[in-house]
């Protein structure tokens, strides 16, 4: 005859492959496992860079970001990650004078490239005008998108200088004459995620750049 002992032992196995089964299914029995770590690259890649006006020569895992190379390996940790996704804009730079995601490129990509950044913008004391303008219109709080949104705003004002129409502009076929209105700073620049929304400071320090005569981008 079964005993009280008998059927709470046979419960309790019971229960027990219920869980272990359902935890199968859930999760494949592993838990909350971290991700695998990245194993090192069997073969690593020789490139040369000029970062900032400085030259670069290199030897990199060819799965390296320009994100990951710049701010683990170079130490300049001013460029940002944010999604690392390519969508929010913290870390845009500047390659051979047009803005990048460098979260999306690998390095091994931009060999012999010129590359600057939020830290190469400034000569010594003197800001970069879009970092003072930044400043002067409050274009940020917490600072986190700001280096990607100031290199960004670079990158945009060259394009128009070299007369590119965005989806924006009044009339396509007036190239090289594009005008610098609010509309045309929104839309170029909204690749640029500001989760503080210090957009109308933003807007108003690149309006107030693109209004001077002196030399704008880099
Ligand atoms: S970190 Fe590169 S786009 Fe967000
Ligand atoms: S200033 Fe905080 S995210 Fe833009």
């Amino acid at each position: 005859m079964a005993t009280r002992r008998d059927f709470l032992k046979s419960s309790m196995m019971a229960s027990t492959g219920i869980l272990t089964a359902s935890r199968l299914l859930t999760d494949g029995g592993l838990g909350n496992v971290e991700a695998a770590p990245l194993q090192p690259a069997t073969e690593t890649v020789a490139i040369r860079l000029r970062v900032n006006g400085q030259n670069y020569g290199l030897r990199l895992d060819p799965r390296t970001s320009l994100l990951d190379l710049l701010r683990e390996k170079l130490d300049l940790p001013g460029t940002k990650k944010g999604c690392n996704h390519g969508q929010c804009g913290a870390c845009t730079i500047l390659v051979d004078g047009r803005r990048l995601n460098s979260c999306l490129a690998l390095a091994v990509i931009y060999d012999g490239s010129e590359i600057t950044t939020i830290e190469g913008l400034a000569k010594g004391d003197e800001l970069h005008p879009l970092q003072a303008a930044f400043v002067r219109h409050e274009g940020f709080q917490c600072g986190y998108c700001t280096p990607g949104q100031i290199c960004s705003a670079v990158g945009m004002i060259n394009e128009v200088d070299q007369g590119t129409v965005s989806h924006v502009t009044e009339n396509v076929r007036s190239i090289g004459n594009v005008a610098f209105t609010d509309d045309e700073i929104r839309e170029r620049m909204s690749g640029n995620i500001c989760r503080c929304g210090a957009y109308p400071g933003i807007v108003a320090a690149i309006r107030d750049v693109t209004q001077q005569s002196s030399p704008r981008g880099v």
